[in-house]
């Protein structure tokens, strides 16, 4: 049975695509107003995985545990396709990563699973936090040469990030 972290990170997935299905509601156009909770939503749910629990797995396992890299990776794409006005093409791409980022993070043997072996005492405290944890400061869109536009150009660029020297 899934656990109360599982379930919550797992409520978020499904909050955060109503919100982008909203968005795409009217054929060919983006309702901004729908995806700009999504944008908010996303770059949160990323800080929850990054800064909360990802520390707690890895405190608690020695080191990282093995899917880290690839999330991290996964979540500076998303962050930063998330920074131009969107187009249905750019929400195209973010889809392509995210829809298996969630069910990698879902899956058997994936980020959650593994988050349910928390005793729960340690369990509901990560609940707690993400739970508190404040909304996150969203700029605004930035549409220059620098953007970032496809998935594979964003995969690309987070791929070369150096991890953070303290992880
Ligand atoms: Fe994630
Ligand atoms: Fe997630």
């Amino acid at each position: 049975m899934a656990g109360p972290v599982s379930r919550f990170l797992e409520d978020d997935h499904r909050r955060l695509d109503r919100h982008l299905r909203e968005s795409l509601r009217t054929p060919g156009a983006v309702d901004l107003e729908a995806y700009a909770p999504f944008r908010a939503g996303l770059l949160r749910h990323i800080a929850l995985e990054e800064k909360v629990l990802l520390p707690v797995l890895r405190e608690r396992l020695g080191g990282p545990p093995p899917m880290a890299r690839q999330l991290r990776v996964e979540h500076g794409a998303l962050a930063s396709l998330l920074v131009p006005t969107p187009t249905r093409a750019l929400i195209a791409e973010i889809l392509s990563i995210l829809e298996p980022h969630n069910a990698m993070e879902e899956g058997e043997g994936g980020l959650y699973a593994l988050a349910d072996t928390l005793p729960d005492g340690v369990a509901g405290e990560v609940v707690a936090r993400m739970s508190a944890y404040p909304e996150v400061k969203v700029a605004k869109y930035y549409d220059g040469p620098r953007a970032c536009r496809t998935a594979a150009e964003a995969l690309a660029l987070s791929a070369q990030q150096k991890e953070p020297a303290a992880r």
